[in-house]
């Protein structure tokens, strides 16, 4: 799948709004969801395609993002992988809370775009890939993060097993989810839960409880 202009795409079609519980961050966000995906199957030329994941700022990714930027200490200095970054919201919070680097990684063919604009919107430098990092071992990092990634059985099961062989390689994980129906609690750590404001266009309420979780 390719772009002619992935950045013009979504200055034309978000606008930088305040991450609700977040707000020290900014980041470039659409509305409304239907108009944009249906934008962006004409921009892409097929049907079918997954929601535009990088035009909302996702309830576990924003009860994550809350909790890196209010521990600071943990994230300073680190080397941290935000996984399924999605708008780069976790990513940009780790940066913001002192880490070294950042890697954002998501296979969607708008996210490079999306984590340029919302980098350059905080006055942070973040990296990116869309290799499908599941495909192979962890990357040694200090720190990996993932915010909303159990939204499907198959999704859920491979990425957990993934973030489990990250964990016995020696980096911490951080995940941040709303309770979603697949996401299962064995082995991780309860370290925040949130009131986090969503919208109906996205979620079931519009206010989600959003949970932040270690793996043992
Ligand atoms: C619900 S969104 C969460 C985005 C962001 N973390 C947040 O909380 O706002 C899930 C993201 O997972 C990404 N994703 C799905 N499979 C992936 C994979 N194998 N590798 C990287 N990202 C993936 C999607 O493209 C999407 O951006």
């Amino acid at each position: 799948m390719t772009i002619a202009d992935p950045a013009g795409f979504i200055l034309a079609n978000t606008r930088l709004q305040t991450v609700p519980h977040a707000p020290e961050i900014s980041l470039w966000l659409a509305d409304e969801i239907t108009p944009i995906w249906k934008l962006t199957e004409e921009e892409l030329g097929e049907l079918g395609l997954p929601p535009p994941f990088w035009a909302f700022a996702w309830s576990g990714g924003q009860g994550l993002a809350r909790w890196v930027l209010d521990n600071p200490q943990t994230f300073a200095g680190k080397t941290v992988v935000d996984f399924a970054t999605g708008s780069g919201l976790v990513g940009v919070a780790a940066m913001k809370a002192g880490a070294a680097s950042v890697l954002c990684a998501d296979i969607d063919p708008f996210c490079e775009a999306a984590v340029r604009l919302n980098a350059q919107a905080n006055g942070v430098a973040l990296s990116f890939t869309d290799a499908n990092l599941l495909d192979a071992a962890p990357p040694e990092v200090d720190i990996l993060c993932a915010g909303d990634v159990c939204y499907e059985k198959p999704m859920t099961d491979r990425v957990m097993a993934w973030l489990r062989q990250a964990r016995a390689q020696g980096s911490q994980v951080f995940i941040g989810d709303p309770h979603r129906t697949y996401f299962r609690t064995d082995g991780l750590t309860h370290l925040a839960e949130y009131q986090v404001p969503t919208t109906r266009e996205l979620e079931d309420f519009a206010i989600k409880r959003s949970s932040v979780f270690s793996l043992d």
